[in-house]
């Protein structure tokens, strides 16, 4: 079917040999590729704007740090280099994997807007081993390699948010322990939508999904946060993994996704996908109110908390005995506060006899074009759970059932359901 690429990020201290791997990577598999910064000072020499770098001007770039366009930015020797999120993402989507080879600092910046990235970090032997390196190259004053190893030091202090570690005691084993990362994180299902094999089972349940190449979708996920104090929180049990699924479908469906999730435990969408987090559902409702021009389908997924303290403490409330109480007032309703030219998708998570009604009664409150009715009393189903079932509904009393499965094989069947029902 479809296979998004993976973004591989190689970092370690200057000397670690972090260069020649990416370049190995780059060289050996197909469909691999580095990507293009963005940068402030002016072009050398033959480099070509769009190739070798984007050339923009000051200016440019500090709008486009403010818009979030990078994945990543630092300020070298008073010039600015970032990597372009969209330019990215088009990529991952289009089944390039693409190698950033970056500092320790940029690669931890790349694993918020990205979490799905794959972060290496290569280390030669041991600090001695650096020193000599580095001393070996002839390149560097003395002063220059005391700042690095400084620098070093700091780095390997922040070593523990990386997700791989490649000790470098000689190339050609470095150049197999990448080689086995790269591969293993092709296999990985994730990113791999839902594999041709796998549909041969039951085709008819992924027919539609055809119908959303090309087209944009935005996600809202996991549980929204109301904050009492600095510390503490009103919330529920999403576990978002209903949301990222749902992307994660969508995106291998060849649709343009956008993902805005609350803080929730899953939200690992493949690097594809447009992550936006939010907080609290005010929060939520501002994030999808400035996405939603341009989009065909909002799927809210998220669980938006229907209550929020009146008024949020600063600090950290202390300890007393005795009683508490805290005055809560109702959230705005995002769903139905949503206006524009796309179809909705609402989830309701329903108890005992009356749920079909209810779920019913809601998708009209909200206006939704469809919902996704699922049961809370049925065993192994709805939030924290890793498996899901329920139908779809329409406005006009049609249903499509959903069998269960993952929520991956489920959010299948729903994006395809909408799509035979919404082209
Ligand atoms: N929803 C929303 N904004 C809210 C609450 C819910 O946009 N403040 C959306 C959810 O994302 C979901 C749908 O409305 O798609 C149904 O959510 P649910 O919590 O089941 O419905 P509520 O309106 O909160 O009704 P109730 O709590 O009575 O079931």
């Amino acid at each position: 079917m479809f296979s998004s690429g993976t973004l591989m990020v190689i970092a370690g201290p200057s000397g670690a040999g972090k260069t020649t791997l990416a370049h190995h990577l780059v060289d050996t598999f197909d469909r691999a590729t580095f990507s293009v910064s963005a940068t402030t000072r002016a072009p050398r020499g033959e480099e070509a704007d769009g190739e070798d770098y984007f050339f923009i001007s000051h200016d440019e770039f500090a709008q486009k740090v403010e818009d979030s366009f990078f994945l990543e930015w630092a300020e070298v020797h008073g010039n600015r280099y970032g990597t372009p999120g969209k330019w990215v993402r088009e990529k991952l989507a289009s089944g390039y994997s693409v190698v950033l080879d970056i500092d320790v600092q940029g690669a931890i910046q790349v694993k918020k807007s990205v979490p799905s990235a794959v972060l290496v970090f290569v280390l030669p032997r041991g600090r001695n081993v650096l020193l000599k390196r580095l001393r070996g190259r002839n390149t560097d004053s003395e002063k220059t390699i005391e700042g690095r190893m400084e620098a070093a030091d700091w780095e390997v202090s922040r070593l523990g948010a990386f997700d791989y570690f490649i000790q470098n005691c000689g190339l050609e084993q470095s150049q197999h322990d990448i080689e086995t990362i790269f591969t293993a994180e092709r296999m990985k299902l994730s990113g791999m939508g839902w594999p041709d094999a796998a549909i041969e089972f039951v085709p008819e349940k992924f027919t539609g999904l055809e119908n959303w190449k090309g087209k944009q979708v935005l996600v809202s996920s996991g549980p929204t946060r109301e904050m009492i104090d600095d510390v503490r929180f009103i919330s529920n049990r999403s576990s978002g993994l209903m949301g990222v699924s749902l992307a994660e479908a969508f995106l291998a469906a060849g649709a343009e996704v956008t993902l805005v999730s609350g803080p929730a435990a899953v939200m690992n969408p493949p690097g594809a996908v447009e992550l936006v987090r939010v907080q609290s559902a005010a929060d939520m409702k501002r994030a999808l109110q400035e996405r939603c021009r341009g989009t065909d389908l909002l799927v809210m997924a998220a669980a938006v908390s229907d209550y929020a303290p009146e008024t949020r403490l600063s600090g950290k409330l202390k300890r007393s005995e005795g009683k508490m109480s805290i005055a809560l007032s109702s959230t705005e309703d995002v769903l139905a506060s949503m206006k524009g030219n796309f179809r909705t998708l609402a989830f309701a998570l329903e108890y005992g006899d009356e749920a079909r009604g209810r779920a019913e009664a809601k998708m009209e409150r909200k206006g939704a074009d469809a919902v996704f009715l699922n049961r809370g009393d049925l065993p192994g189903q709805g939030m924290e759970s890793s498996v899901n079932a329920g139908s779809v509904l329409f406005p006009d009393g049609s249903e499509i059932i959903v069998p269960a499965g993952s929520k991956k094989f489920v959010a299948f069947c729903i994006a395809a359901a909408l799509g035979r029902r919404f082209s």
